[in-house]
């Protein structure tokens, strides 16, 4: 059975890569300072996979740590979530995004390096392209970022090409994720931010328990079909499956591989809201407020690469992601603390 490490692995995204890496056979360790996880996660990925789960708390920035934890046990490869992701925050604290973010990386690679394990499976998001009116984007598109968080991407991506470029042996699955949602069927685990959401889709959630009054829908005069911001949402089991397929291809030894994860598929805000509606079985109140700085009218991935090469395709539909959601944040026993 395959020793993997993934870092990052109570946060959203990555408990369920735990989730779908253990489904598919993989013996899975996660390493997490839990500054943005609950600690609750590990217990309910023993509930869903029926098996313990073995917990390194440990920060990417403790190089020593990271030393310890690859000489403990003979991992096969590694599967990189452990991030700061807040794009807003990344303005304010950018030194801290580099740092988490990049110098992170660094310290992982180089630990990975000495204990002889160079299979990377690097958590990427679609921020690195350039902005474009062209949709939907290939990986080949220009590249270009308007944060510091999607600079640290960015530079995430070239560090590990630069590695690899120096040194044969490393082989690298670089994903590029679009807008994740939705939640694990099971209910147990899914995305519950500490704060007041900035994306659409916990913000909506929040909105259907009642501890947001509204939403505020950023702009009505876009050049799409309903004036709303258009996004390609996929579902958190779907991207989770991706970071399998990626991690197979690996195994197989097959070459490196950037590839977006996405569905290829357009939704707005408002036709997001109305999926949560049919979830939740309410009216969810918003308003129209002025358009988010730095937005785009829209933005959508093309998956083709995916499917050619890992034979990834996102199965799950909208109703999906709001159906699961819904469970996930009505379930009383669900709300932190
Ligand atoms: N939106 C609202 N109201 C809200 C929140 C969002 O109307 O309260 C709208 C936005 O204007 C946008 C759409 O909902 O049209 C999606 O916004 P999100 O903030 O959920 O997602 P973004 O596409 O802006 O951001 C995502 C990731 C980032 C990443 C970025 C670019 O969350 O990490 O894509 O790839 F940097």
């Amino acid at each position: 059975m395959a020793k993997i490490l993934l870092t990052g692995g109570a946060g959203y995204i990555g408990s369920h890569t735990y989730a779908a890496l253990t489904e598919a056979g993989y013996a899975v360790e996660i390493l997490d300072n839990f500054a943005n996880a609950r600690d609750d996660v590990p217990d309910r990925l023993e509930m869903i996979t029926g098996a313990p789960v073995k917990v390194h708390r440990v920060d990417v920035l403790d190089r020593a740590a990271l030393d310890a934890v690859f000489a403990s046990t003979t991992f096969d490869g590694v599967v990189h979530f452990a991030a700061k992701k807040a794009v807003g925050e990344s303005q304010k604290i950018p030194l801290d995004y580099i740092e988490t973010n990049c110098t992170g990386l660094v310290n992982l690679m180089k630990a990975m390096e000495k204990a002889g394990v160079f299979r990377l499976v690097f958590s990427s998001s679609a921020t690195v392209y350039a902005p474009t009116l062209d949709w939907p984007i290939p990986e080949e598109a220009a590249l270009g970022y308007a944060s510091t968080y999607a600079l640290t991407k960015l530079m995430g991506e070239q560090i590990i090409q630069a590695a690899a470029h120096a040194d044969a042996r490393w082989r690298f699955g670089i994903l590029r994720y679009f807008n994740p949602a939705g939640a694990h069927p099971s209910a147990l685990i899914g995305e519950d931010p500490s704060d007041i959401p900035n994306n659409l889709m916990p913000y909506i959630a929040k909105v259907a328990t009642g501890e947001l009054p509204e939403l505020n829908v950023f702009g009505n005069d876009y050049p799409t079909p309903d004036g709303t911001g258009v996004r390609d949402y996929i579902h958190v089991v779907d991207l989770a499956e991706g970071h399998v397929q990626s991690l197979n291809a690996l195994m197989k030894g097959e070459g490196s591989h950037i590839v977006n994860l996405g569905t290829g598929q357009g939704y707005s805000v408002l036709d997001m809201l109305k999926a949560y509606e049919r979830a939740c079985g309410k009216p969810l109140p918003y308003r129209v407020a002025p358009r988010r700085e730095g937005d785009l009218a829209c933005y959508y991935g093309d998956p083709a690469k995916a499917e050619a090469l890992l034979g990834f395709r996102a199965k799950r539909d909208l109703d999906d992601m709001c159906a699961t959601s819904w469970a996930w944040v009505s379930r009383a026993s669900n709300m932190r603390g």
